[in-house]
């Protein structure tokens, strides 16, 4: 059976994924494939249930509990979408991925980023994405999208700059670190050119 392609994408709050997704996915299932898309947190009913709980429950969470919430949902996503749709020669494209975890709870809550990301890999059964897209955004532009939605922030939208500064540069270091496995865009770029390079990138990977 023909092994699948896992695109995951990441970046900070406001720096566009959910568009750019939704256009590769367009553009992949114009071409004729089959596509299966995740998100994380809340990718299963299950998953539903934690995104309510980690990010809209009123009062504190310990950041090992956080931590431990996310990676339970990502369990539950792999072991019942992921995997399940790359065994079937499937592309799987995901709104964030265990890159987040260490970003967010290791860079932003302060704890081992190698412990938060060796539980992720745990709950994940070691499952790395083909690709990872890092749309880069610098925090004070990612605030104003935000702001203009006009939402509610989130437990998370609603940290203060110095940790969305962490997060940024944890996922920049984390891009560099692997740079075989990332694609860094600029997220101030035009939608239809962040658009571009992320074709012709997924192109390389599907003439493989
Ligand atoms: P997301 O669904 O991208 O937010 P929205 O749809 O509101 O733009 O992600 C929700 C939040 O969860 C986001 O602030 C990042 C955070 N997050 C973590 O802190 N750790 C993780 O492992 C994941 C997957 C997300």
């Amino acid at each position: 059976m023909a092994p699948g392609l896992f695109i995951t994408l990441e970046g900070g709050d406001g720096s566009g994924k959910s568009t750019q997704s939704v256009l590769l996915e367009g553009w992949l299932v114009d071409d004729g494939r089959i596509v299966v898309h995740s998100r994380e947190p809340g990718g299963t009913e299950l998953g539903l249930e934690l995104r309510e709980i980690i990010l809209h429950s009123r009062g504190y969470i310990a950041p090992r509990a956080e931590a431990l919430l996310y990676a339970a949902d990502r369990a539950h996503n792999v072991a019942t979408i992921v995997r399940p749709s790359l065994a079937r020669g499937e592309i799987v494209i995901q709104d964030r991925y265990l890159d987040s975890s260490v970003a967010y709870q290791g860079a932003g809550r302060v704890l081992d980023a190698v412990e938060v990301r060796d539980l992720s890999l745990w709950a994940a059964e070691g499952l790395l994405p083909d690709l990872t897209i890092l749309l880069d955004l610098d925090v004070a532009a990612g605030r104003a999208r935000l702001d203009a939605d006009d939402k509610v922030f989130d437990r998370l939208e609603a940290e203060k700059d110095d940790f969305h500064t962490r997060v940024r540069d944890s996922f920049l270091a984390l891009a560099a670190a692997e740079p075989e496995r990332f694609l860094v865009v600029d997220a101030t770029l035009p939608v239809d050119r962040i658009a571009t390079i992320i074709r012709s990138r997924v192109s390389t990977l599907l003439a493989l």
